[in-house]
């Protein structure tokens, strides 16, 4: 479980995080989203401790990052998995490799509990064929299963994913969708996935943030966004005209 208090991020002059406060439970698919530009990003990367919120705090596990020892830290980031938009695979390391590479950085595992592990997890994304292929001959959903391996392949307790579905067609991007909701589950990891995608929180929304300018503008389930009167969010939502419908069929389903 990840607890945020009251974070706040600016850079230089620019206020971007003005005080954000929630929870994140564990074994569920936690959703952040907003429009472009909202802090979706920055947010995630408060999360991975890549940034330091200059006032308020993050507890994991009931422990506030600011009260880890420098030791503790790096352990608690190698709790942590993440998938960064667009992949960001390694291009001269195989699949295989890629996979492998945090198990090389981070543990001292023989050749062969490597390897072990590494074909788990590849089975686990369903990608059995593909270890000795490079990230360009493999499809961008392949390469999403890839990234997803890699980022679980430490057993993490966390896992952050920014916009796991760019540049995927629906059908894909709903069978990642699926597979990020079943793997924390399984796991029970506490999962935060930042989207701009209304499918994405139709399948998985179990809890959903919405920032606006940095700014935690509501919260709730995918059942409860379809609801809402808050006038953001609607629009946000229901900025495209299939969404418009849905809520309609929605609305004549409950009358
Ligand atoms: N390292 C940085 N230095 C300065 N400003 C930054 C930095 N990172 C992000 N910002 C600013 O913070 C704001 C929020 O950016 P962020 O990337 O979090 O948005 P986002 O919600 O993820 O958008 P998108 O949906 O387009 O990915 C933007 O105005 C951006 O310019
Ligand atoms: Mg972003």
């Amino acid at each position: 479980m990840i607890d945020v208090q009251n974070i706040h991020k600016s850079f230089g002059d620019a206020h971007i995080l003005k005080g954000i406060s929630t929870t994140f439970e564990k074994g569920k698919t936690n959703l952040i989203i907003g429009q472009s530009g909202s802090g979706k990003t920055v947010f995630l990367k408060c999360l991975l401790g890549l940034f330091e919120p200059e006032e308020g705090g993050i507890a994991y596990d009931g422990k506030l990052y600011a009260d880890h020892t420098d030791d503790e830290k790096r352990d608690l980031r190698q709790e942590m998995g993440m998938v960064f938009q667009g992949s960001a695979l390694f291009d001269s390391m195989t699949v295989e490799g890629n996979v492998m590479f945090p198990l090389e950085m981070f543990t001292n595992q023989s050749k062969s509990e490597m390897q072990e592990r590494v074909n788990t997890v590849l089975k686990r994304v369903n990608l059995v064929d593909a270890h000795h292929k490079f990230p360009s001959e493999i499809s961008g959903g392949m390469q999403k299963r890839v990234a997803i391996a890699r980022a679980i392949v430490m057993n993490p307790k966390y896992l952050f994913c920014d916009e796991p579905n760019s540049g995927l067609d629906p059908k894909t991007a709903i069978l990642i969708d699926n597979l990020i909701k079943e793997i924390t589950e399984e796991y029970n990891i506490t999962t935060v996935i930042n989207t701009h995608d209304m499918n994405s929180v139709m399948q998985i929304g179990e809890k959903i943030i919405f920032l606006k300018d940095g700014l935690l503008e509501w919260e709730g389930t995918k059942n409860e966004i379809f609801k809402t009167d808050n006038e953001s969010v609607t629009n946000f939502v229901y900025s495209s005209d299939l969404f418009k419908k849905v809520r309609q069929m929605y609305i004549q389903e409950q009358n």
